[in-house]
């Protein structure tokens, strides 16, 4: 394998370009087999720029067929063109137009980055490092200029020509073709350009935004998918108005377009009035999409709206801050949804997403800070600790500063910073100015990979009255930081008295407690409170305030008093989360746990399925057993996935046999016949029905398998058939084979209903998955270039199957390691994401840890892989 040190990127040595492109004249020629693309680019040097300094312009996989300055030809000494770009030598120290003119073949772009097409569709992707294969740029995003773009086409082939800002101009051009003229009045850099050229359907509406300008709103679809569009619609101005209430921000531009698109690389892609959408992120009805799915779409659509204001208006100086966008972006969707549905639910899916994605992450071998310092491949920085830790820290901060106080901090770095392209230092400066804090110590957060570990002592003194907490934080060494800081922990808690209600108290000393919250620092506080009666249930991290690891030592007992009579919903939930993960690793550890211990868990799953306070949502989370990788995270070393397997499967018989009845109640008590619809009650109530009969069928209560294979027969909506289908499936009951084979052919035209059928087929935890996949692809009509089919497959295998991907013969591993070898001559970026899955292999007992070891090894041996796929590699062999 080629060993690309050279290509590392630092932090350390951000400069500014000595040139800038301050405008950008785009011309797109369209043809059926090849793109021209002419640019006229109006480059400035900086005032300190020294004669004879080259300007040195990036450049991927173009093919350059003229480059003038100021309309003359360059002579061949002058410039000089290779595989990463263009170098001009010598250029004029005074503003000039460079002209340059390149062929693209978006046909055979498989990379999907740059300008390539999707089923006929020609469209763009351009973040991080995408425009540098369309044209020669400066391709970062500290440059930032205006875009005028024309296209010509083919009429027949794209009627529809769109690009970033507003249309200026259109008109048939002869032959056939036709043109259209945009024009983009906000300067952005590039990674925010697009353009999209096709036959395409569409449904319009429109928004007023606060200050009354009237915005058309479009998306943009394959004929016929034009009403699968709705929710997307709906979901959009929602947001908008959402943006205007909660932070005072609104619309900029006439018209916001989005387009969905079959291949695409991520979900979907924020581009200056141009959104473009992987597809799974836009369709639905209620025959082929889940709750799951009308959920991301809300939730997707909200944060590319919302990178309008972070990420566009105001974006990154360079991709070391991509969490200045990504991490603030996500927050303020995690915001959204929780205001639109329910704060409690959406914050316990979150916090698993965080404890199931990023802390293994964090305590892997791909380990790094929120705001890395280097990196040799960027496209690898898109990670759950970019984006979802990075949305923790700044949830940290509204905690910390209070809700007005954010605010202040919000709108202060927006009046300063819009139009240009900053730093997380930048960021944290109009949160301490705004407030008059120092967030010196807080920013570690940032630079500080690892998840910090928590422990709390608690001791009663019953004469003096006191109640004290001993704190203890520590972050294990990562990859590359040996050694860690304290950090800032904002510590939501309560005490709670012995009749379940708060408990107060009379004073407090040690850590600084304000009201609700601890703020702890050092490596060790003591708090003390003063003035309590009698042993309070301390309540701690509610709402998960800080991204740690909490080790409390509470009993049993305390546990599921809390479980009772917490105020905090999150920690009411936790509670029963601790129960059962203490009973799980004791007993995967060969510690078979107490026939109390788990009557009482199931006594306390039984009164909250029984509590007509809850909603069925939460329910439906509060009923549900850590999942296997949390348990194996919990374990920590040494792990056996099909012990864990099997423990928690018996836990869950342990448990919930008992309320067999109870279960079959509830499910039937939440039985619907009114029409489909995707409001937070009808989605909780069908997520408690559908938790109640896996429930049941995983139990191995007698009937409930005939009752699932019921629901499949005659769900009247995604939700439940697949709920169904996948529970008998996980399971191997008798009636899966003939349900899976009847949902390939009842949807199999249907591309994203096919994702479900392929993603059922990989998690099933049992011998022959892998022969079933390895036939799936064989055929040859299975599209290898298109990302959510492989990772539908092969991404759902080696994130989802534990047992199989991890098995102890290695051929999981070997099955995944051959399709990434096959899939980086395509696609990089989709292979070097499936490969990350190897990423718990040195916590693994010996026997597969060597047998994954040996698998990478062997990939490393085995001859050139892409940089994407290189780095990951190289980063995980590392350890
Ligand atoms: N900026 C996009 C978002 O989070 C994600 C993105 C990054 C992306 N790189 C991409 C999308 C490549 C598609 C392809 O909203
Ligand atoms: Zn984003």
């Amino acid at each position: 394998m080629r060993t690309e040190t050279e290509h590392t990127i630092y932090l350390k040595d951000y400069a500014p370009s000595p040139y800038r492109i301050v405008s950008v004249d785009l011309d797109f020629k369209i043809q059926a087999d090849n793109t021209r693309v002419r640019a006229l680019l109006t480059v400035e040097p900086r005032e300190t720029t020294a004669p004879g300094t080259p300007l040195v312009l990036d450049g991927d996989e173009l093919h350059l067929s003229s480059v003038a300055i100021d309309g003359a030809p360059l002579a061949l000494a002058a410039y000089a063109a290779d595989a990463n770009g263009l170098t001009i030598v010598e250029p004029p120290l005074r503003r000039f137009v460079l002209e340059t003119e390149v062929l693209l073949q978006p046909e055979g772009n498989t990379k999907l980055m740059g300008l390539y097409r999707s089923s006929g569709t020609w469209c763009t992707q351009c973040e991080p490092e995408g425009f540098r294969r369309i044209t020669y740029y400066l391709d970062r995003p500290d440059n930032l200029a205006v875009f005028k773009v024309r296209m010509t086409a083919p009429l027949d082939l794209a009627p529809v020509l769109l690009a970033n800002g507003n249309l200026i101009d259109k008109g048939d051009a002869g032959d056939g073709m036709h043109y259209a003229v945009w024009e983009d009045p906000f300067p952005k850099p590039a990674y925010l350009f697009a353009l999209v050229a096709g036959d395409l359907g569409s449904i319009t509406d429109n928004f007023t935004t606060a200050s009354g300008r009237k915005v058309d709103l479009a998306i943009y679809c394959t004929h016929g998918k034009e009403s699968q569009c709705l929710w997307a619609m709906d979901s959009l101005k929602r947001s908008m108005a959402w943006d205007e209430r909660r932070f005072g921000r609104e619309y900029d531009l006439d018209i916001f377009n989005i387009v969905a698109v079959s291949d695409f690389n991520f979900g979907a892609m924020e581009n200056k009035g141009l959104n473009i959408f992987n597809d799974r992120l836009v369709f639905a009805e209620p025959e082929t999409a889940t709750d799951g799915n009308y959920d991301g779409i809300e939730r997707v659509i909200a944060h590319e709206y919302f990178h309008n204001w972070t990420g566009n208006r105001v974006t990154c100086r360079d991709w070391f801050q991509l969490c200045l966008k990504e991490g603030l972006t996500v927050y303020r969707d995690q915001e959204f949804t929780s205001d639109e549905r329910s704060r409690a639910v959406k914050r316990i899916s979150d916090v698993v997403t965080l404890r199931s994605a990023q802390f293994p992450e964090d305590g892997g071998p791909l380990a790094h800070p929120p705001r890395p310092d280097q990196y040799r491949e960027i496209n690898n920085f898109y990670t759950t600790t970019v984006y979802e830790k990075g949305a923790e820290i700044v949830r940290m901060l509204a905690t910390l500063l209070g809700t007005d106080g954010f605010r202040k901090g919000t709108d202060l770095y927006f009046e300063r910073h819009d139009g240009q392209a900053t730093t997380i230092e930048a960021f944290l400066a109009a949160f301490s100015d705004a407030n008059d804090v120092n967030l010196d110590q807080f920013k570690a957060w940032y630079l500080q990979a690892g998840t910090p570990h928590l422990s709390v002592d608690q001791h009663y003194d019953a004469d003096k009255q006191t109640y004290t907490l001993k704190l203890k934080q520590q972050t294990l060494p990562t990859p590359g930081q040996p050694t860690k800081q304290d950090l800032v922990l904002p510590i939501k808690f309560g005490l709670i008295g012995p009749n379940g209600s708060p408990m107060s108290w009379s004073g407090v000393s040690g850590a600084q407690v304000r009201d609700d919250l601890i703020v702890f620092n050092g490596a060790e506080a003591e708090v003390t409170f003063t003035g309590i009666p009698s042993r309070p249930v301390p309540s701690l991290l509610r709402e998960f305030s800080a991204p740690v690891v909490l080790e409390t030592g509470l009993s049993q007992e305390d546990q599921l008093f809390l479980a009772r009579h917490d105020s905090d919903p999150f920690n009411r939930w936790q509670a029963l989360q601790d129960v059962g993960m203490a009973l799980a690793v004791d007993a995967i550890g060969g510690k078979p746990w107490r026939d109390e211990a788990v009557a009482a868990l199931s006594q306390a799953m039984s009164d909250t399925l029984g509590n007509s306070e809850l909603d069925d949502a939460y329910k439906a989370l509060a009923v549900t057993l850590p999942d296997e990788q949390m348990i194996g995270r919990a374990i920590g070393s040494n792990i056996d996935p099909q012990k864990i397997h099997e423990g928690r499967r018996d836990l869950l018989k342990a448990v919930f046999a008992p309320l067999a009845e109870q279960l079959r109640k509830t499910y039937e008590g939440l039985t619907s016949t009114v029409p489909y619809s995707p409001d937070a009650a009808s989605t909780g109530r069908r997520a408690l029905r559908n938790r109640a009969l896996g429930l049941l069928v995983g139990s191995g209560v007698a009937g409930a398998s005939e009752l699932a294979a019921q629901q499949y027969s005659t769900a009247s909506n995604m939700t439940d058939r697949l709920a169904a289908l996948s529970v008998l499936a996980t399971y191997g009951t008798v009636e899966a084979p003939a349900l899976l084979a009847d949902f390939r052919t009842r949807f199999g035209g249907d591309p994203l209903v096919l994702d479900k059928w392929l993603s059922v087929t990989a998690s099933v935890p049992r011998d022959g998955v892998i022969e079933d996949m390895k036939a799936i692809l064989a055929d040859p009509s299975f599209p290898k270039t298109n990302p959510n089919r492989l990772r539908s497959l092969v991404g759902t295998f080696a994130m989802g199957n534990p047992t199989q991907f991890m098995r102890a013969d290695g051929a999981g591993f070997r099955f995944v390691a051959e399709f990434v070898t096959e899939v980086d001559k395509i696609n990089p970026q989709v292979a070097a994401r499936v490969l990350t899955g190897f990423r718990i292999w040195p916590m693994l007992e010996s026997g597969r840890r060597d047998a994954a070891k040996a698998v990478l090894a062997g990939l490393q041996a085995g001859g050139t892989l892409s940089r994407n796929t290189a780095d990951i590699l190289t980063r995980m062999l590392a350890s």
